[in-house]
């Protein structure tokens, strides 16, 4: 039976990331989960398992709602494969489904902006996935920027290893041509997030990391990467899905069940400004207490500027859904627009090119890149 006053909520793909997503939806008292919708048999056990409806194609729930007199769920989480992002969109919001979409936005630059267009055509609003904008570590970091004077330089690090069953699985995750790889898959995140925290990156300089995983030919392990941001700091990062290391997001912060969480983790990013440093995610400020712009000479003091344990608590997944609610009901601006998206996709793209290159790549203005006809469904 669905219930009038909640929101229902669709989640298509039930994979990796979407019962996940499907759990949060049923465990919010203001929506509910209408069904999940997913291709392979095997999800119909994911649907019995969340107490939902289970459909094997977009167009099956839309005839199951038509043939039963029930209105469209008013909210779709799409969490396909990469490649699969911009026509699953397309195809939802061509029925006024308002979309909650899993990044990256698309494969492409036109084809975002295509989708942006189509959406808006149809009044879909979009909200994209860059759930860990709602972490709250990054947002205890970003209040507690000023703390370090002028930004001067970022170091960051998402290193860990991922077991073999994740690219046996999901074999789309072993090619480029599918958005496989871990900079298209989860550097992303973090240029996302460092573009979140200190604004555009304006230039990218990269290098891929040796390769182990030699049976998977055509897809990346890693990076290393330089980036300039337009506001003048400088940054290095490394990215790598094939070392030993808990220097990453999810072991620092604990928000992947996944991932297990590596209690006390210091400093997968460092932020370097004139009058301290801050490290995420133990959220430490180093400073030199009254001697503001003090020298070597002077001691460093580190002040734990929050409660890890308390800070730790809230989960960005409910507040992303929560958010994406808001959004349906046109209470809020989407967060993380598609904008947001295509930026963090243009990092990635400039960071492949620089790789194809041998050379430093400045970034593209998406207000310059055209859309692709193709995202349109009528
Ligand atoms: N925000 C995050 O932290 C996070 C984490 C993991 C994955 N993701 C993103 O979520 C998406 C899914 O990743 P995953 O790891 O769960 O992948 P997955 O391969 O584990 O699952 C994808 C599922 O989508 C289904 N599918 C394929 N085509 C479909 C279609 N047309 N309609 C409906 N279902 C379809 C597949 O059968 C599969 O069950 C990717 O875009 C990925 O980048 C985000």
């Amino acid at each position: 039976m669905i219930a009038p006053n909640l929101i229902q909520i669709v989640v298509v793909g039930a994979g990796l990331i979407g019962p996940r997503h499907a759990q949060h939806v049923n465990e919010n008292p203001y929506c509910e989960l209408f069904g999940i919708i997913d291709p392979s048999p095997a999800t119909k056990q994911v649907a019995q398992n969340l107490h939902t409806e289970h459909f094997s194609s977009i167009e099956q729930m839309i005839v199951h709602c038509d043939a039963n007199g029930l209105d469209y769920p008013k909210g779709a989480i799409v969490c396909t494969p990469n490649h699969t992002h911009v026509k699953v969109s397309a195809e939802l919001a061509s029925y006024g489904i308002h979309l909650l979409v899993e990044k990256p936005i698309s494969l492409t630059i036109p084809e975002a902006k295509a989708l942006k267009e189509y959406a808006a055509s149809k009044n879909v609003r979009i909200l994209v996935g860059h759930h860990r904008r709602f972490n709250p570590f990054i947002l205890e970091a970003k209040n507690n920027l000023a703390k370090i004077g002028q930004v001067v330089a970022i170091q960051g690090s998402w290193t860990l290893r991922k077991p073999e069953e994740y690219y046996q699985v999901s074999p789309w995750r072993t090619a480029t041509e599918t958005g496989g790889g871990v900079l298209l898959i989860n550097l992303i995140h973090d240029l996302d997030l460092l573009q979140y925290l200190l604004g555009p990156i304006d230039k990218i300089y990269a290098e891929l990391l040796q390769k182990q995983r030699l049976q998977y030919p055509d897809v990346d392990e890693g990076a290393a990467l330089t980036i300039r941001f337009k506001s003048g700091v400088l940054g290095t990062f490394i990215c790598s899905d094939n070392v030993t290391s808990p220097f990453n997001f999810e072991s620092g912060t604990g928000e992947n069940p996944t991932v297990p969480l590596h209690s006390g983790l210091e400093g997968f990013y460092r932020i370097f400004g004139s009058q301290g440093t801050l490290s995420v995610p133990d959220l430490n400020l180093y400073h030199q207490g009254n001697h503001k712009c003090g020298s070597w000479l002077d001691p460093i003091v580190k002040e734990p500027l929050a409660d890890i344990a308390t800070v730790g608590e809230l989960r960005p997944f409910d507040l992303q859904l929560s958010h994406f609610l808001e959004v349906i009901k046109g209470s809020s601006e989407p967060f993380c627009t598609v904008d947001d998206g295509i930026s963090a996709l243009m990092c990635i793209d400039a960071v492949m090119k620089s790789i194809e290159l041998g050379a430093a790549v400045y970034l593209e203005d998406p207000k310059d890149v055209q859309p692709t006809p193709e995202a349109s469904q009528d």
